[in-house]
Formats: structure tokens, sequence, C-alpha cells
């Protein structure tokens, strides 16, 4: 059997890795795949791009089954391409990636389908904005409504720095087309996790939890980013909370799209602010597997991933469970000089080691070049491993990090401390 995963992440990188390990599946192509995936056992890059050109190439090469890993893809309606040419595919129609594609539209089904989310208002000019934030309490957050990589969330202290955001967005466009509405909402408090399902359209599979860390510096400081580093299970979500994210974000969420002529198949995530009474609130969906969550999720995986996504395609997740390693997983992202604002390419990277029992190494922004690999994004590679508790987990991930160097590499280096410091207070 042979497979396409679409993408070039850390993501896509793990998802490609753990496909390949299936007995039954002979060869995964990744599209367009990086440094990383050019030298993984059982995977090959391919050079295509494009709907037209993607089914052209799974047409060719009799690919049984297809993997998005990204947004823009999503958004753009590969899914719905795929299916019109009868190939099997998984991931959301156009429809329903608008559950991220735009901030409003999620926000507004979350009022229909009374989904616990933040209060919100949403601005296309300038002078209402500013109103709207006057008669608010800071802290609040400005959001520019379009897909922005995880780089389109202000979250101002201060009433000020919320003006500027809101000048920055609709007068001076630094978000282009993205923020040419934006959002602004109140300030949720509470400890964030992320809560990924598998859904087929019926039923929903709940992947294990997990915790991102947006900020670039340690101690969750400086700008947000797409993800410094992430681990698996998320502690805050305890089985208490576990039951509540299901039955008040997931199953309104899936019937939501259901009743309105969309229902959901793919990977759903809801990024979740969860308060000290275990209240789960919606910060934001995406349509997808996050990155770098996946990695601490699927290095924990058991159970065989092309099995799960064959249930998922078939409309059979009822009929499947997801088996976890009961260790924890911690990864690390270690980032280009420049990251997020303008990543520095082609530094080349050394000290990358093989896999080991307990780690692995996946590569986001790298490139193959003479033998070796160098930089080529702004999310280089994802250190991950397995450990009998987080801290044993994050100790292991800066050990394996330690050998490997480029120039200007960044690095946040407390991955994990909300969880370690949750257990320590426990
Ligand atoms: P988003 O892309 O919408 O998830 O926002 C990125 C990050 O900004 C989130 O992971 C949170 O850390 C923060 N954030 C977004 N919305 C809020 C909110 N309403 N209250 C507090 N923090 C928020
Ligand atoms: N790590 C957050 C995301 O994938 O959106």
């Amino acid at each position: 059997m042979k497979l396409l995963v679409i993408g070039s992440g850390g993501r896509e990188h793990a998802i490609a890795w753990r496909l390949a390990q299936s007995p039954r599946v002979q060869k995964v192509f990744v599209a367009p795949g990086n440094g990383g995936t050019a030298h993984e056992p059982g995977l090959e890059n391919v050079e295509v791009s494009g709907n037209e050109a993607l089914v052209a190439f799974a047409r060719e090469e009799h690919i049984h089954l297809t993997v998005v890993g990204p947004e823009a893809p999503l958004a753009e309606g590969i899914v719905d391409h795929f299916r019109a040419q009868g190939l099997r595919i998984f991931g959301p129609t156009r429809a329903c990636a608008q559950l991220e594609s735009s901030k409003e539209f999620a926000k507004a089904f979350m009022q229909r389908h009374r989904i616990p989310t933040a209060a919100f208002a949403s601005f296309t000019q300038a002078k209402p904005a500013h109103e709207y934030v006057a008669s608010r309490a800071a802290p609040i957050v400005v959001k520019a409504d379009g897909l922005a990589a995880g780089k389109g969330v202000v979250v101002a202290a201060t009433p000020e720095e919320a003006h500027q955001a809101i000048d920055r967005m609709l007068l001076e466009r630094s978000m282009g087309s993205a923020g040419e509405r934006i959002l602004i909402e109140d300030f949720l408090e509470g400890e964030e996790a992320s809560f990924i399902v598998m859904c087929d359209g019926a039923h929903v599979l709940a992947l294990a939890s997990s915790q991102d860390h947006k900020r670039l510096y340690d101690g969750d400081e400086g700008p947000n980013t797409g993800g410094m580093g992430a681990y698996s299970p998320a502690p805050v979500v305890t089985p208490k909370v576990h039951a509540r994210v299901l039955r008040e974000v997931i199953q309104p969420t899936l019937a939501g799209m259901s009743a309105e002529g969309h229902p959901y198949t793919g990977f759903l995530y809801a990024g979740l602010m969860i308060d000290g009474a275990g209240t789960p609130r919606v910060l934001e969906y995406n349509c997808r597997l996050g990155d770098p969550e996946t990695q601490p999720i699927l290095l924990r995986l058991k159970s065989d991933l092309y099995d799960l996504i064959e249930h998922a395609i078939e409309g059979r997740l009822d009929a499947i469970d997801a088996r976890w390693d009961r260790r924890a997983a911690l990864g690390v992202v270690l980032a280009a000089a420049g990251y997020p604002d303008a990543p520095r390419k082609g530094d080349p990277i050394s000290g990358i080691p093989a896999a080991g029992d307990d780690y692995h190494v996946f590569h986001a922004g790298t490139a193959a070049r003479d033998g070796g690999v160098i930089t080529s994004g702004g999310r280089v590679l994802c250190v991950t491993a397995l450990g009998d508790s987080i801290k044993m987990a994050q100790r292991r991930a800066y050990q394996v990090a330690e050998g490997i160097w480029f120039e200007g590499m960044q690095l946040r280096r407390d991955v994990g401390h909300h969880a370690i410091s949750a257990a320590r207070r426990a």
C-alpha cells in the first residue's frame, strides 16, 4: 500500500514516520517533505504541489490514502478536490475548514451552538475597534480573522497595546489580507491545553491530550510563535475535564457542523483555556493536527495510525480505540536565528543523532544538501523524547538536543514547566 502525506513540517515528518511503521504500508510519499523525511526509512519526498498535480500524482502512483498536514491546502479545498475525483483522503472539506480559516466564522458558529468561548466583536474599520477597546477592560486580545500561521494574535496587557495592534492590522495591513477583518475578544484566565480528536462525520476518537508553548522565550515571554515545544499528556486535562471537553465542546461542534450540512471529517483541534474550576473554553479551532503537539502525541501512539485513519475514512471510528504509551513525551523545538519575524536559512546543522528507542528528532525547516542538512525555515527541528514522567521526558529531550547545533539556534529551556510545577504542587 502506498500513501501520500501533504506538507513539509515536523508534524508531517511525525505523521509519515508513524504511517510507515504500519505492516500494511509499503511506502509513504511526502509532498514536498523536508530534510528529515528525505532520509527516513520508508519515506520518499516528491516535489509536487497544487491540487491538480497532487491528484494526478495520487492517480499515477495508485496512492491508497492521502493525509493532509497543514491548514492552507485544507482551506483551499484539497479534500473536496480529491473526493470529486474518487480518491481517498483524510481531512475536512473546505466548508469544514472554515472553523480555522475564519476566526469570525468560528466565533459566530460557537455562539450559534452555545459552545463556551470568550465574548468578542469583529471589525473592519479602526474607529469602532478603538471605541470597543475603550469600552472594555484590559488585558484584551486582538486577532486577525484569517490564517496567520499562529502569529495573528496580540494579547494586549494595556489598552495602548490593543490600540497599536488595531492600527497595525487594519491601517498598516501588517498581516496582509488575513488582517482585513479583526476580532477583539475578552482575555480568558486559566491554563491552556490542546484537545485533538479524529472525526469520521459521525463518530469521534479523542487523541492523547497535549500542551503547546506558544511564546518564543522562557517563562512564556516574547512574541507568539507557531509553537516552541509541547508535551503529552497535559495534566490539566484530568479525566473529569476530558469528559467535559467532549460533552461541552467536541460533541456540540460536530453536531453543529452536521446540522449545518457539513459533517466534519479529519482531525479537529480545539485550543482550550481551562479555568480553575475545570471549565473549558475554546480559544481557537484548528482543522488539523497541531505542530509541535503531533510530535509528542505520535511518539506515544501505540496503535497503528494507518488503521485508525482507515477506520475514520470508512466511518467506523466507533469500532476502534487508540492505545498510548503510558510514558509522557516532550518535544523541544530548535528554531532558526531571526524566528519568528525573519528566520535565516541555509545554516548547516550538525550533531543530529540517529533515532533511539526513547526519542526521535523530527525535522521541520530543513533541507537535504550535499549529504547533510541545512536550515530552510523558522522551526528547524523538534527533539522529542519519552520518559516515565514529564520531568524525565524533559531531561531526555534536552540531553538529546545538547549535541545539535546550528548558527543562531534558538530554543526554550523550560518546555514542560507548567506540568512540572503542577506535579510539584500536587
Ligand atoms: P489563537 O491563535 O487564537 O489560539 O491565539 C494564540 C494564543 O494567544 C493562544 O494560545 C493564547 O495563549 C492566547 N490567547 C488567544 N485568545 C486568548 C484569550 N481570549 N484569552 C487569553 N489568551 C488568549
Ligand atoms: N501548535 C499550535 C498549532 O499547531 O496551531
